[in-house]
């Protein structure tokens, strides 16, 4: 576009109704975006104003940031597993925003189990170095956060059982259950492959397992570990554009 052309659409865009200043920044952004190699979401997806997803996670939180793609497609993963028989959990939950994800979409009293050290990562292995220096290595403790915190922001769901614990110590205490949807964000090799191998049998049949750190340049472990289980069992990941990694049984 013209620098004139621009200047005048710029013009009448700020001066104009709310949703024209906002095609406006989504122009200019994208532009900018473009120089980069960088593409900004296409203004024309609705997901970004989902209400019903946006209602769940003001709940949980109400400054929520409008954009949040993972638990976006978490939530409707959910949605579309609420047929299944199964209950559900989360390797990994911090203060609980993915546990919060799941237990509202599926809208029932299923038991929802959270295994988590509460005390941060583990110590890393080989697998988890990142391939090149300008990427930030991980480290063991990171995103500690106390149980207690965990708890008191999942209180409106007292399906919510607690397991806290260095995976996969406390596994054990569901070997009898069945599941439709566990959500892995441990970020490292050895707890993802750990969470994938125990939890993949337990799943019923079209159950899912989602490793949200798949994709991350930061957590080469977590890829390794669900592309090698995934061969394992005859199975490859699908590698979604958000990052996550998704295996369906
Ligand atoms: C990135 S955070 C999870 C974020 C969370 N899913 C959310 O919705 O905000 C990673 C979590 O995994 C836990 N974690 C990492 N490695 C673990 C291990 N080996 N055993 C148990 N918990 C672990 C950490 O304590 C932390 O709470």
């Amino acid at each position: 576009m013209q620098l004139q052309k621009l200047v005048r659409y710029g013009y009448r865009s700020l001066t104009g109704e709310p949703h024209e200043k906002r095609d406006f920044a989504f122009y200019v952004m994208n532009q900018l975006a473009k120089w980069f190699d960088m593409r900004i979401y296409n203004k024309h997806t609705s997901w970004q104003d989902d209400e019903e997803f946006l209602a769940v996670m003001r709940r949980f939180d109400p400054s929520y940031p409008r954009i949040k793609e993972r638990q976006f497609f978490l939530y409707n993963l959910a949605r579309s597993l609420r047929h299944l028989p199964g209950e559900t959990a989360e390797c990994g939950a911090l203060g609980g925003d993915s546990s919060h994800v799941i237990m509202s979409a599926f809208e029932d009293d299923r038991p929802h189990h959270i295994f988590d050290s509460f005390s941060g990562l583990s110590e890393p292995t080989e697998h988890d170095k990142p391939k090149t220096q300008s990427v930030r290595a991980l480290q063991a403790g990171e995103f500690a956060s106390p149980l207690e915190r965990t708890k008191k922001n999942l209180a409106a769901h007292p399906q919510a059982l607690f397991y806290k614990g260095w995976i996969p110590e406390r596994f054990d205490e569901v070997a009898d259950k069945t599941f439709c949807l566990v959500n892995v964000d441990v970020d490292f090799y050895e707890p993802t492959r750990d969470a994938f191998s125990f939890f993949f049998e337990r799943l019923v049949p079209g159950g899912a397992i989602l490793c949200d750190d798949y994709g991350f340049r930061t957590c080469p472990g977590a890829k390794k570990a669900m592309d090698e289980a995934a061969a394992g069992v005859g199975r490859q990941v699908v590698h979604v554009p958000t990052g996550q990694g998704l295996v369906l049984k």
